[in-house]
């Protein structure tokens, strides 16, 4: 983990309220984004607002041997960090803390990787989606299958999309009618499956159910809101069923979704 001075490379509007940021990524000796892990971006002046804001990876492109690459991630405006992200510019000096945080491991040889995502979760779910893609080219696991709810059409992201994957809207207006759960519980995996999910807490928690009857296992990135985001404040505190927390900064953001208590984290 270390603090970048970097640059932005492009940023682009891809849905309604939503944008994608590229930005270089500097050579860290080997610590490099993965699929689940985030950066914390200063997200305005220095002081206002105070805390760095967390955002997924959602790409990742390595530059030649020792060179750096580029990253990107996909955010929605919500308040003041995010509405001064979305008037960067290319060339402007972004102030980045990464990569932290644990990521996505990798299904089981022979798995059927079903990775579910919903709002601001679509942005690391893409990434796992190639990263698994190329792993399926090489026999690692069966082909990944990417469903994704949204409200309506507005809010499906203008992103290349890897093939076979499922849009979900509520209304109907692109896709599948109904709730990426709904898609979900028609859907025949062929393979025994390993469930990936990020988005809001009802659609993680309709994922945890099914992959407890399946008996799958299910990795779960939470977006808990972080204040600190290295293990130092407890700020990030996520319940599981055990009693008690894991904080989701440093332990995750990728948990084991069999053990958070996902009704006490609506
Ligand atoms: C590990 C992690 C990864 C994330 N990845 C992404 C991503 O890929 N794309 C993306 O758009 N967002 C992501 N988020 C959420 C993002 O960090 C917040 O939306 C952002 O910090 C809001 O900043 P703001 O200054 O614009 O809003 P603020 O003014 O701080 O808040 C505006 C509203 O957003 C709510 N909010 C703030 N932070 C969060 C949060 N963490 N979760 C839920 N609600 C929040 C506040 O309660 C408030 O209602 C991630 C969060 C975490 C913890
Ligand atoms: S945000 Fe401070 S411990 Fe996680």
């Amino acid at each position: 983990m270390k603090r970048l001075d970097t640059t932005v490379s492009s940023i682009r509007q891809v849905a309604e309220g939503y944008y994608e940021l590229r930005f270089a990524w500097p050579a860290q000796g080997g610590d490099e984004p993965g699929p689940g892990r985030f950066v914390t971006i200063r997200a305005g002046g220095r002081y206002d607002p105070a805390l760095r804001r967390p955002f997924a990876f959602s790409d990742y492109r390595a530059g030649a041997a020792g060179e750096g690459g580029e990253a990107a991630i996909v955010f929605q405006v919500r308040g003041r960090g995010t509405a001064h992200m979305a008037g960067l510019r290319p060339g402007d000096s972004l102030d980045a803390l990464g990569p932290l945080g644990k990521g996505f491991g990798r299904p089981a040889r022979g798995a059927r990787p079903v990775l579910v995502a919903g709002g601001i979760g679509v942005g690391p779910m893409l990434y796992l989606a190639a990263t698994l893609a190329e792993d399926a080219a090489a026999g690692l696991c069966e082909a990944p299958i990417l469903a994704m709810g949204f409200r309506n059409a507005a809010f499906a992201p203008d992103i290349d999309l890897p093939a076979g994957a499922v849009i979900c809207t509520d209304d109907g207006s692109s896709g599948f009618k109904g709730t990426v759960a709904d898609w979900l519980a028609g859907f025949d995996p062929g393979s025994p499956p390993a469930f990936y999910a990020c988005g809001p807490a009802p659609m993680m928690a309709a994922v945890a159910r099914l992959a407890e009857a399946r008996r799958a296992p299910y990795e779960a990135a939470v977006e808990q809101w972080m204040a600190c985001g290295v293990g130092a404040c407890a700020g990030c505190a996520v319940p599981v069923k055990s009693g008690g927390f894991v904080r989701a900064c440093v332990d995750g953001p990728v948990l084991d979704g069999s053990i958070v208590d996902w009704e006490a984290s609506r």
